[in-house]
């Protein structure tokens, strides 16, 4: 019999403190049978060793073209229809990304930005990632007040994706809505639905945006992406909204968590603030430690197995759908010693928040590198950073997918 748990990954309360439930079901029943949202029956996985198994194994696949049968990717039309597409595309107005894809697909899709963000490539972005986090700490600092999510982690990898893109300023507001919209729906049908209306907006200005850079190309991302598209059978224009899409998403959605839920964990945890005050040195592996100890994505995006695969005792059948608990693994106390203890000098610290296996977060260097000079300049110019209400009364948004705070009012 499918043992039940009071989990509902949807829900803000449950994001507060997810682990002891999420403990008990990595105890008692790791590869967990569940009902997802809009009536689907799915596996959760919950220990590090399964989770990072099945992120690097190549029968779980993405594209859900290649396991839905006719009848199912019907019902996931009526739920998902975006656009005015043709009936096959619709579900997928988004998804034939590379995040959605698979080999060899995927292949070429990644190659095609993947140079732009290696490591040496992103570190030339350090000094422009300062002067805009300068900026934004300016407008507040007089004030002794702000609000991290709203004043710093949110703009700020918001404006660097966008100048990378090439996308105007002037713009960035406007993704603000349209992207929350598409994130807190994630996996969640009916949520979906009622926000369809967003979505296909966001897609239509997509298509306009691109249209307006097609007349002047210049020396950005979103140039590099046309010039493939135009150049012959790289890309097609479908998939050149669905990667901008991606790369505009993925970009400033999960690093706003880092930074805000990272300074969360600083000041709920006083002592290791000021461990980290006294030994700015410590700054790299205090990012990788917020990325494991509340990180940005709550779940890895959705799975399902292209033919029938054993995992932990249990039959994963061809087509089930699987949702990996990232934050879960990353608390898994096989893989991390006293992993519910923030540890910024933790020395061994292999956490999934960024994935594995082929789907490896591409934008991981620009991720660390914009928490690292976000949260290292909080701390120098803001000596007496704390809280500004309990942090019980903070709220979470809503959605399976990400983990983060709607607003984090500190005073300093
Ligand atoms: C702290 C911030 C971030 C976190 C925690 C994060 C996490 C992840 C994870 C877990 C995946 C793999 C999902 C899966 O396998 O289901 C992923 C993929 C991806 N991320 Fe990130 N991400 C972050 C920031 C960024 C940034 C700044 C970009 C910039 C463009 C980015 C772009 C991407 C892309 C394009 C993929 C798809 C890679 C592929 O399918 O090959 N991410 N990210």
């Amino acid at each position: 019999m499918t043992q039940q748990f009071a989990i509902n990954l949807h829900s803000p309360d449950f994001k507060a403190d997810p682990y002891p439930v999420f403990a008990r079901v990595r105890s008692d029943d790791p590869v967990h049978l569940t009902e997802f949202p809009g009536n689907r029956q799915g596996w959760m996985i919950t220990r590090y060793e399964e989770a990072e198994k099945v992120l690097r194994d190549p029968r779980f696949i993405k594209d859900q073209r290649h396991v839905l049968t006719p009848e199912q990717l019907q019902q996931l039309q009526q739920h998902y229809p975006v656009s005015d597409a043709p009936k096959q595309e619709q579900a997928f107005a988004f998804s034939n990304n590379m995040l959605g894809s698979d080999p060899p697909d995927h292949t070429r899709l990644r190659s095609l930005v993947s140079l732009s963000f290696t490591p040496r490539l992103i570190e030339q972005w350090r000094e422009r990632i300062q002067a805009i986090t300068n900026e934004l700490l300016d407008a507040v600092q007089e004030k002794g007040k702000m609000d991290i999510v709203n004043d710093l982690a949110f703009p700020l990898p918001l404006m660097v994706i966008t100048e990378m893109l090439g996308i105007p300023p002037e713009d960035s507001g406007k993704f603000r809505a349209w992207s929350n919209s598409v994130i807190e729906a994630s996996g969640n049908p009916e949520a979906f639905q009622k926000r369809r209306g967003e979505v296909i907006e966001f897609r239509e200005y997509l298509r306009f945006l691109i249209n307006e850079k097609r007349k002047q190309l210049a020396d950005d991302l979103m140039s590099l992406l046309i010039r493939n598209e135009e150049d012959g059978d790289k890309l097609s224009e479908g998939e050149l909204i669905a990667m901008v899409f991606l790369l505009l998403v993925a970009g400033h959605e999960t690093t706003v968590n880092l930074i805000s839920n990272g300074a969360l964990a600083l000041m709920t945890h006083p002592e290791q603030m000021q461990a980290l005050r006294e030994h700015p040195e410590l700054l790299k592996s205090a990012i990788e430690e917020f990325l494991r100890f509340h990180g940005p994505l709550m779940t890895a995006t959705q799975r399902w197995a292209a033919e029938d695969v054993e995992l932990a005792g249990k039959l994963i059948r061809k087509n089930d759908y699987v949702v990996i608990i990232l934050a879960s693994a990353n608390h898994d106390p096989a893989a991390f010693h006293n992993p519910d203890d923030l540890d910024i000098t933790r020395s061994s610290n292999p956490h999934l928040a960024f994935g594995k296996g082929i789907h490896y977060c591409l934008g991981a260097p620009l991720a660390r590198l914009e928490g690292q000079v976000a949260i290292g300049t909080l701390l120098q110019r803001m000596p007496q950073l704390q809280l500004a209400v309990d942090a019980k009364e903070l709220v979470w948004r809503p959605g399976a997918l990400i983990m983060g705070l709607r607003s984090l009012p500190v005073t300093f």
